[in-house]
């Protein structure tokens, strides 16, 4: 398996190996990889030449210096989990160095403000991180299709206007989140979380689902409000925010129309390990 810690010999290795009718798959990660990522790569790898993973904890997408210190790291790991899938993947880890060059900065953008609501509101500046290394690897890596998972679902369309504004000649492919046995979102920062917190994290899910059953007769209103009033009985979580939007704007939904299709999203504290989680609601 190759893996390269600078892009130079990244691109250099993808110029030799590739010809102009070779599709490259690619599948951005901060690593501490979990089934969700592995079946990004296992469908990279089924529809493309080539593929490409990067693993690189982004600095500029962190607004608390303490969840980027405490981010899993686990290269190695991550590289054995790979392994059992594929010999063929490229893994890019580089520095941030070899990113950012001595300027770990993020540049601004406007996504036609998809990045004013829930993740962006909470975390300010997060969706600059995000487009500075999404739009950096798209440069490197050149993919043909990216795969992206649908638990960060705002994230998903942020990056798909990311390549439309920019005329960035990638395909952007979400896909369907992976849950463990209990309901609970798969994530790298589960890895974090005790064995006693994972269990009670099914929490999330559950209500996200009693949530999805009220939207059928309440309002968008109605169900936050019930949600709201579910974790204020629950000790062990901070709720940090539950929005019922419409998928395409991300705009929380003040009449439900039909033809349009909403989503409820969530992201709450347990501990201080911040999770999100989102569901489909028709
Ligand atoms: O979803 C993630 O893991 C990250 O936000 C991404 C897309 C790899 C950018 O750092």
């Amino acid at each position: 398996m190759l893996i390269f810690t600078r892009q130079a010999d990244l691109t250099a290795h993808l110029k030799s190996a590739t010809t102009a009718k070779s599709t490259i798959g690619f599948v951005p990660t901060m690593g501490a990889l979990h089934a969700g990522h592995l079946s990004l790569i296992a469908e990279s790898l089924r529809e493309n030449d080539f593929t490409v993973m990067s693993i690189f904890v982004n600095p500029t997408q962190f607004n608390n210096p303490e969840d980027l210190k405490k981010y899993p790291r686990t290269l190695e790991a991550d590289v054995e989990k790979i392994r059992t899938l594929s010999e063929d993947v490229i893994i890019y880890a580089p520095t941030v160095e070899d990113i950012y060059e001595g300027n770990t900065v993020s540049q601004h953008f406007d996504y036609d403000g998809l990045e004013n609501q829930m993740e962006g509101k909470h975390r300010p500046g997060h969706f600059d991180g995000v487009g500075t290394i999404v739009k950096r690897l798209f440069e490197i890596v050149m993919p043909t299709n990216a795969y992206f998972g649908e638990k960060d679902f705002q994230q998903l369309q942020i990056v798909k206007k990311l390549a439309s504004k920019y005329n960035l000649p990638v395909n952007v492919i979400g896909r369907p989140i992976f849950r463990e046995a209990n309901g609970l979102a798969m994530s790298s920062r589960n890895e974090r979380l005790s064995a006693s917190e994972k269990e009670k994290s099914a929490f999330i899910y559950k209500t996200l689902n009693a949530a999805k059953a009220l939207f059928e007769n309440k309002s968008a209103e109605e169900v936050k409000q019930w949600v709201e009033n579910e974790f204020l009985s629950q000790p062990d979580f901070k709720l940090e925010y539950f929005e019922i939007a419409e998928e395409s704007t991300l705009l929380p939904v003040i009449q439900q129309e039909k033809d349009k299709k909403y989503r409820a999203f969530i992201a709450v504290f347990v501990n201080e390990i911040r999770l999100i989680d989102t569901i489909s609601l028709n």
